[in-house]
C-alpha cells in the first residue's frame, strides 16, 4: 500500500508497533510531562543501574508522532550510560525516525523533556538516599 501519510516508515513501524510500551513497577526514575500546545502527556519509566539505563518503558498519551518519538527514544537509550541519555535530543531522536513533518517537531520535544524529568527525578532520589545515610 502507498505511504500516503506525509511519515516515514520507520515513524510509521513505531507509531504502529512501539516498542517499550507500558510501566516498569521496579523503575528508580520516573519522568512526566505534558505538552502545553495540545494537551497531550508522556510517562517514563527508567531503571538505572550502574550508571546505565537497564530498562525503560513508557506511556504516551498522544499523538503519532509522540508516540513514535517516545519509542524511538527508549530504544536508544536502552543499555546506554545515563551521560548518554542526558545529552540525547530531540532532533536526534527525529533524525532515527528519518525526520518528521516540521509541524511535529514539538512532539519528539515531550520525548526529550520527559527524559530529563526522569534523569531530574533520579538524581534526586540519589541526593535524598545521600542525606539519609
Ligand atoms: Fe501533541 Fe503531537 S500533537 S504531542
Amino acid at each position: 500500500m502507498a505511504n500516503i501519510a506525509p511519515y516515514s516508515e520507520k515513524v510509521m513501524d513505531h507509531f504502529t508497533n512501539p516498542r517499550n510500551m507500558g510501566e516498569l513497577p521496579d523503575a528508580n526514575a520516573i519522568g512526566e510531562v505534558g505538552n502545553p500546545a495540545c494537551g497531550d502527556m508522556m510517562r517514563l519509566y527508567l531503571k538505572i543501574e550502574d550508571g546505565v539505563i537497564a530498562d525503560v518503558k513508557f506511556k504516551t498519551f498522544g499523538c503519532g508522532a509522540a508516540i513514535a518519538s517516545s519509542s524511538m527514544m527508549t530504544e536508544m537509550i536502552k543499555g546506554k550510560p545515563v551521560e548518554y541519555a542526558a545529552s540525547l535530543t530531540n532532533q536526534e531522536v527525529a533524525d532515527a525516525l528519518d525526520g518528521l513533518p516540521p509541524v511535529k517537531i514539538h512532539c519528539s520535544l515531550m520525548a526529550e523533556e520527559a527524559l530529563k524529568s526522569a534523569l531530574d527525578d533520579y538524581e534526586k532520589r540519589l541526593a535524598e538516599k545521600a542525606m539519609k545515610s
